[in-house]
């Protein structure tokens, strides 16, 4: 995507009509040149009208991040995140694993207005559309070692929740491993890769990606039951608040599990495991899969579970689904 492609969806982020001629003139690119630049706009997930004698229009307003702001609201919470926000990437996560091998220092966030190429986890794509989703990741180094993250990512999923639900956000739970769900439906999903010394220090890049208001074209992509902020919230929290707030959870919750590991958040992780009780099937990895109760969760984060015939297991890596679902 062109740079002038998202100077020219900025002028018509308003969801108002604006003439061609009017827009290419202030951008100072011919007409020619900006039709051209609006022809790759349907990629981005997003509507684009043409209408002969009034202009272009976007079929829904889109917000984009504002810097600003978000600076305006961390600066109160927490001076430590850096972050900078850019129009398009490949995945804010594979950038920041580069950025972190050559040392940048903890608290370094990149978000994305859109990303081309979303990583999720166990190879899959992560689907995203601009101004439809936050995308972004935060770096976070460790004095303990990669061997003592354990249950890290369980303790994001529960930030995440926790932020989504100050933000009005309702009905918010976790999934394990971590995932962040609404009515059983994914909301926003987190991948965190981890490396460094077995005795520490160490450094983790917490990819988040949250569904926030999803159009058909991205629905039509997805292969599983989704949600977004947007239908879960009475008043839709703005994109640049959620992300101030998603990122001061973080922080507090990545400053926690320092301290004290996920112990710390593991009481609080349990009371919103939506599965917790429940029955369902179990996909690992690698071997065949089985019916099962979720049991609990282990201080280390694996996932307790009972079978029909009495056996218990500790899940460090699988899938679960409701059973019959
Ligand atoms: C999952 O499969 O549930 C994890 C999805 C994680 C997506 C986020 S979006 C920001 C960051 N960059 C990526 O490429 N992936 C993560």
């Amino acid at each position: 995507m062109s740079a002038l492609t998202f100077q020219a969806l900025r002028r018509l982020a308003d969801g108002r009509f604006h003439s061609g001629e009017a827009m290419a003139r202030s951008l100072g690119r011919s007409r020619a040149t900006l039709s051209e630049a609006l022809k790759r706009v349907p990629d981005l997930g997003i509507e684009l009208f043409s209408v002969p004698g009034k202009g272009y229009r976007l079929a829904e307003p889109i917000e984009f991040l504002d810097l600003a702001a978000i600076s305006k609201l961390l600066a109160a919470e927490n001076a430590r995140i850096r972050l900078e926000i850019v129009d398009e990437i490949d995945s804010t996560s594979t950038r920041l694993l580069e950025r972190a091998a050559e040392g940048a220092p903890s608290g370094t966030c990149l978000a994305a207005e859109w990303q081309n190429s979303g990583r999720g986890r166990r190879g899959r794509n992560w689907v995203s559309m601009l101004g439809g989703s936050l995308t972004f990741s935060l770096l976070w180094r460790f004095e303990r070692g990669a061997g003592h993250l354990g249950g890290l990512s369980l303790a994001v999923g529960a930030a995440v929740a926790r932020a989504l639900t100050e933000c009005g956000v309702e009905r918010v739970q976790v999934k394990w491993p971590n995932d962040v769900v609404a009515d059983f439906r994914k909301l926003a999903g987190i991948l965190v890769e981890t490396s460094g010394e077995i005795q520490g220090p160490s450094v983790a890049v917490v990819g988040v990606g949250v569904n926030y208001r999803l159009g058909e074209r991205a629905l039509e992509r997805i292969d599983q039951p989704v949600t977004d902020v947007a239908q879960c919230s009475p008043t839709v929290p703005s994109r640049s608040v959620l992300l101030a707030r998603l990122l001061a959870s973080l922080a507090s919750a990545l400053d926690e599990f320092e301290r004290l590991g996920f112990a710390a958040s593991r009481d609080a992780w349990r009371a919103m495991h939506a599965y917790q009780g429940r029955r369902v099937r179990v996909v690992p990895a690698r071997d065949p899969a089985f019916d099962a109760e979720v049991v609990d969760v282990a201080a280390d984060g694996t996932l307790v579970v009972s079978t029909d015939d009495g056996r218990t297991f500790n899940l460090s890596s699988a899938e679960i689904s409701l059973r019959g679902k």
